[in-house]
């Protein structure tokens, strides 16, 4: 936990030192859990939405996209159940006067009889050697069959207490599982409360009941409300989706974890209308679509893994987490949910408007079933950020920071440098430059040793640095270096798009 702990500390450090991630109005000593996007950080952010927009929107036919509006109707919110029920279980430690949400509290207990599994099963795999059968160990040792049959009981008395919204007993599973504050070290706990998580504002002057809005906590309901305008203009009939890119809110009373959990942060979310009995089969499509997607980007494949909800929401037939493994450990990446026709029925009753396909095959209007995937955006750049941050010794003893980020979300494909700041050499690296710089985004860099310049460019993930020198004015020719291998190649000016081209086209990461 001390490595994992150190590892964000250094990535946040990193972070903000390459600018990256800042902290926000950092003058006045910040606000907490909001940051800013730093110009390298805002490259890498609006590269991961592209390779999200491109994979979902264009690259499927029956996917359209969508930017609806912040601010909606507040009966948008009555009727999707979060006025009633978007909450938070949160439980009190009176000694550290710490709060806590209680299901994170549990969850993490979970995790630590998780931990003791592997543990158990890491010792006899050292024991048996190659004779190993992990499965019959892990259904035949007594001692990892206890700890999947508590996990299991534990799993289900939370799940029925939250279900029976009994909060008393939410706090009991808290005392019985001698769960004790980090901070204080003590189990002296308050009762369990339920706290809505959305920010509420004032339309026009005037204050009241009747003009409050709310900052929406998903962007879904925009998609939701727009499900027949979308239909019908764009002529598409189920199965189709909508997908859409947006900052959504939520007053988070445990935000922790640098942009792991923020009350401002953007989700990618596609929707996808499906026919009635069909929402399994669609369901278990964009499981393998989604994890798909993240694999592509060639980080070590033991870092994700699927967690099927055992507790679902009252609206949901099936539902899971692809989980990643980030310094704080395996936590939610992407949500994937079947969320039936829930939605779309809850806004035909509120707004007394039909929202429903007619299908003349059958000659029947039906409400669409709902598969949705939902990934934040900002933990999805903290998962690559955080996998691509290394510090490497050299051969010659030195040592680097480089960020191995998947060449096509680097924030800059190139960096052209002289190797001097004269004799014609800064000229011919920005004639270079001005050729590339329509197809991929290049930063010129003259300041420093060519050395550090190179560490410089390691440090913010860019894939090649070309170095112009006097050799090149003669012949056209240049040096490139590859960020990972650290190796260098002369090749000729006139090779150098097709070169760059290979390594980092969003279109090899799409076609993976
Ligand atoms: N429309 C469904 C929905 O919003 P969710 O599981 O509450 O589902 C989806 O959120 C995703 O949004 C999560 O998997 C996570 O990546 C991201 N997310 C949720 N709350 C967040 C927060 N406070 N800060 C950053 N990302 C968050």
């Amino acid at each position: 936990m001390a490595v994992n702990d150190d590892k964000l500390k250094k990535v946040i450090a990193h972070a903000k030192e390459y600018g990256f991630i800042f902290p926000s109005s950092e003058i006045y000593d910040g606000l907490s859990a909001t940051y800013d996007y730093g110009q390298n950080g805002v490259e890498l952010k609006n590269n991961i939405k592209q390779y999200w927009w491109y994979s979902m929107v264009h690259l499927h036919e029956n996917i359209m996209g969508l930017d609806s509006a912040i601010f909606m109707h507040p009966t948008t919110w009555k009727a999707s159940g979060h006025v009633d029920a978007f909450n938070d279980p949160l439980i009190d430690n009176k000694d550290s006067k710490k709060r806590y949400r209680a299901d994170v509290l549990i969850e993490e207990h979970i995790e630590k009889i998780r931990g003791k599994i592997s543990k158990e099963v890491g010792k006899a795999a050292k024991r048996f050697g190659e004779s190993f059968d992990e499965a019959q160990f892990i259904s035949t040792n007594p001692r990892v069959v206890k700890y999947h049959e508590d996990i299991k009981a534990i799993e289900l008395r939370f799940k029925n207490s939250m279900e029976a919204n009994d909060l008393e007993e939410v706090r009991q599973i808290i005392i019985d599982l001698e769960i004790a504050d980090p901070i204080s070290g003590t189990k002296n706990w308050t009762d369990v409360r339920q706290f809505n998580l959305m920010f509420s504002t004032e339309l026009g002057s005037v204050s009241g009941e009747s003009s409050k809005i709310y900052l929406r906590p998903e962007t879904a309901q925009g998609t939701y409300v727009n499900f027949l305008n979308v239909m019908k203009s764009g002529r598409m009939k189920p199965p189709f989706g909508i997908g859409q890119i947006g900052k959504a809110f939520r007053n988070e009373i445990i935000a922790r974890q640098f942009i792991f959990r923020m009350r401002e942060f953007e989700q990618m979310e596609m929707q996808f209308f499906v026919p009635p009995g069909e929402e399994m089969k669609w369901y278990e499509y964009w499981k393998e679509q989604r994890l798909n997607w993240h694999k592509a980007l060639g980080f070590n494949p033991e870092r994700y893994r699927v967690h099927d909800h055992v507790k679902l929401a009252h609206y949901a037939n099936a539902a899971c987490d692809i989980e990643f493994d980030f310094p704080m450990g395996f936590k939610e990446l992407e949500g994937i949910h079947s969320r039936t026709d829930f939605d779309l029925k809850q806004h035909e009753e509120f707004s007394k408007k039909k929202l429903q396909y007619f299908d003349p095959e059958i000659n029947e209007s039906y409400v669409p079933y709902v598969i949705e995937t939902s990934i934040g955006l900002d933990r999805m750049f903290l998962a690559v950020i955080s996998s691509a941050f290394k510090e490497e010794t050299l051969e010659d003893g030195s040592s680097r920071k480089v960020m191995s980020i998947p060449p096509a979300l680097a924030p800059y494909k190139v960096a052209v440098m002289p190797l001097t700041k004269k004799d014609g050499l800064p000229e011919k690296a920005r004639a270079i430059i001005d050729d590339l710089k329509f197809d991929f985004s290049c930063q010129y860099d003259e300041k420093d040793t060519i050395g550090k310049r190179y560490r410089r460019q390691d440090a913010i993930g860019t894939p090649y640095s070309v170095t112009v020198d006097h050799q090149s004015l003669e012949d056209n020719t240049v040096t490139i270096r590859d960020r990972d291998t650290m190796e260098q190649e002369r090749v000729a000016i006139s090779d150098l798009h097709e070169i760059i081209e290979k390594k980092v086209s969003l279109k090899s990461l799409l076609q993976a």
